[in-house]
């Protein structure tokens, strides 16, 4: 790591946190990917050479359990998602480097050797934990497998993380009062022995770490407490059959925890990228093994893993430890936090089916408030932002400057460009470079917004439209400095609105791209001839707005009156199947013949089902809502062609289906007799 300002001579990789592949992407999530994508292309304005990768979080049960919903194997489920994030990432002009995904060989190889490389040097080691277990399924429930309430805060938690209340990593064992998620069944805890990291060796490692960490401050602060305090070992396996298998000689069931394989694939998606440019343009092993300047963009619930877990793994096991950690806050909607399952949210889609320009959210969500705060987002702040600033102010300034350029002059008028301008021009790249090296995206951007700000008090107080008669030389000069002033402002925005400076870039009659120049271009001449312009933004009007206040109000209100996440609404965002795939469900009718308890159960009956060609034996969950008199003779609906599964030791061979949370079985209405085939 070198403590030197950017541009450096080394290396920098810039990587954004690995979304889950396991479902739609919102703004809340793209506040972290247009910050990735803006601080590299800002990196490179400055001249810093700078690769940006990311990847796709195939592992752990934030996608088992998805999949597990959907009836999917987690491959296919993951890898699905996985290419549908292609498209908004391309959407919103986020340009990674190299995006690769957790499952594939390169992460899975440098995985195991990190991970061998940490036991070999003996960081890590066996140890009995209790892990949360369904009894009746006898099976073991890992991570989001099960919920129950958070030990530090009581806050309703999944296994490994209290997102809903203190934000805390809990370890398998802790979350109190513990109910699986598949059956909603009571879990117990029992022995089983786990790999732990041993953090601790790391303590001193980690105190110099945090004091030479850079980025934002909840990064370098927060991970204090934990560091300074008594460092706790990290369990680093999971019983679950998805993910990297534990390496080395020994036979383990384990799999590694997804948050060892998920922040490898930094180093595995820049390796990937070296491989595919060569690494005479970008060396991986030099960014990663000597020099490099690493910078995580996170979200700041995400802070303890890149902040403790991973440098100690890299550390450990000799890579680059990261430079500068950059912790965004969350995206709220109407000042309240996005919810995913109840369709609280702006998804991405959404906003492109809104033909709204992606540059302008990149816009707003980089300038409406510091990295690291939380951000509100509404549409009403969102208009007034893009029609404020944008159309009003920068749009207004770069317009009507080309607009008088190229219709008194065919483009940019003979002379140098004034003193004072290129001095506030100089001022301006100063202010975008300060705020690079203090990781401050918004005020890199703004550099370019009161530049533009400047220009439009300029060009007003000159205004060459009177001097073109009374002092034309005048008048050329003033829009001679113009000129100057968009095409710097163009260069210090293109970063954060990569398409539309690209636009204006080509309107102004420059040949390349503007991503390929550096700072310093913006003090040299623009084009001496180019064409008319365009508006470079269009105001969101009032009709536009209430549009959009109206749609989302109605999903919204539509979603709280639903009241759960099953709404239906919810369905919206799953991943739809094929008839075919449906077909392949074999639902009947089945006539209820018998009815048993089932010892020591208080919600299941074993009920005996006429399927037509067979009676089964099937367990339903449905004894505190019936009467056993009330359920004899009764048709209901039948999925005949599930495995067979053992539920309370007793065998079920087949599903009765139910609505809701007090099982409203399924029924018909007309004559269908047993065994009919329902389609
Ligand atoms: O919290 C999450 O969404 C994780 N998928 C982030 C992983 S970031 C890193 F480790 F790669
Ligand atoms: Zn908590």
């Amino acid at each position: 790591m070198s403590a030197n300002s950017f541009p450096t001579n080394n290396l920098a990789v810039v990587t954004c946190g690995l979304p889950y592949a396991n479902g739609n992407l919102h703004i809340g999530h793209m506040r972290t990917y247009v910050t990735g994508d803006t601080l590299s292309r800002s990196l490179r304005k400055i001249g810093q050479k700078t690769a940006f990768v990311c990847g796709s979080d195939m592992h752990g049960t934030p996608v088992a359990v998805n999949a597990w919903k959907e009836g999917k194997h987690p491959k296919e489920f993951a890898l699905s998602w996985h290419e549908k994030y292609k498209q908004p990432f391309l959407g919103m002009a986020i340009e990674f480097d190299n995006y690769g995904h957790t499952d594939d060989e390169v992460n899975t190889m440098l995985t195991r050797e990190i991970v061998k490389t940490l036991d070999d040097s003996n960081h890590i080691y066996d140890k009995e934990i209790l892990v949360a277990w369904d009894p009746l399924e006898n099976q073991p429930l890992p991570d989001r497998y099960v919920e129950g309430a958070c030990p530090h805060c009581g806050a309703n938690a999944r296994g490994d993380e209290c997102d809903d209340g203190c934000q805390r990593h809990l370890e398998p064992g802790e979350i109190l009062n513990p109910k699986s998620i598949i059956t909603g069944n009571d879990a117990e805890y029992r022995n089983k022995s786990h790999k732990f990291f041993r953090i601790s060796d790391f303590q001193d490692y980690l105190q110099g770490f945090i004091n030479r960490l850079e980025g934002t401050a909840n990064a370098k602060n927060q991970p204090r407490e934990w560091i300074e305090g008594s460092l706790r070992d990290w369990c680093i396996t999971r019983d679950i059959d998805w993910g990297i298998p534990y390496p080395g000689a020994e036979e383990t069931d384990l799999v590694l925890y997804v948050w060892v394989d998920a922040v490898v694939e930094y180093i595995s998606s820049t390796k990937q990228y070296s491989d595919r440019v060569g690494s005479a343009t970008f060396d991986w092993e030099s960014a990663w093994k000597k020099n490099g300047e690493i910078i995580h963009v996170i979200g700041r619930d995400i802070i303890q893993h890149h902040a403790v877990f991973w440098p100690a793994m890299l550390y450990g096991s000799g890579y680059t430890e990261p430079r500068a950690i950059m912790a965004t806050g969350f995206v709220n909607l109407n000042k309240k936090a996005f919810s995913t399952s109840r369709n609280r949210a702006i998804w991405v889609d959404d906003y492109f089916s809104e033909k709204l320009d992606p540059d302008l959210l990149r816009y707003y969500l980089v300038t409406v408030g510091s990295l690291q705060d939380d951000i509100d987002f509404s549409w009403s702040n969102f208009a007034d932002k893009v029609n404020g600033e944008l159309v009003g102010n920068t749009g207004n300034f770069l317009y009507r400057s080309l607009l008088f350029a190229h219709r008194e002059y065919g483009g940019t008028p003979q002379k140098l460009v004034s003193e004072t301008v290129n001095k506030r021009i100089q001022e301006a790249i100063t202010e975008f470079s300060d705020s690079i090296n203090k990781y401050s995206l918004r005020s890199s951007a703004l550099a370019g917004t009161k530049l533009a700000q400047y220009g439009n008090a300029y060009i007003q107080q000159n205004e060459p439209w009177k001097l073109k008669k009374s002092n034309p030389d005048f008048a050329a000069q003033v829009i001679r400095d113009c000129l100057q002033i968009c095409k710097a402002v163009c260069i210090l925005l293109s970063p954060t609105m990569p398409n539309t400076t690209q636009k204006i870039w080509e309107e102004m009659g420059e040949s390349n791209s503007i991503h390929q120049v550096t700072l310093i271009e913006a003090l040299e001449s623009p084009p001496i001839s180019f064409n008319s312009p365009s508006e470079p933004f269009m105001p969101i009007d009032d009709k536009k707005l209430k549009d959009l206040n109206s749609k989302l109000d109605q999903r919204i209100n539509h979603n709280s009156t639903m009241g759960n996440e099953n709404s239906p609404s919810e369905t919206s965002n799953l991943n739809r199947i094929s008839f075919e795939l449906f077909q392949k469900l074999d639902l009947r009718i089945g006539k209820i013949l018998e009815t048993k308890e089932i010892s020591g159960s208080e919600k299941l009956l074993l009920l005996t089902v006429d399927i037509g060609s067979e009676t089964r034996q099937i367990v339903a969950g449905i004894r505190k809502f019936y009467t056993m008199d009330d359920l004899i003779g009764k048709h209901v609906v039948v999925a005949t062609n599930l495995e067979k599964a053992t539920i309370f030791g007793t065998e079920s061979d087949g599903m009765v289906l139910a609505a809701g949370d007090s099982a409203d079985l399924l029924t018909t209405h007309g004559d269908s007799s047993p065994g009919e085939r329902i389609r």
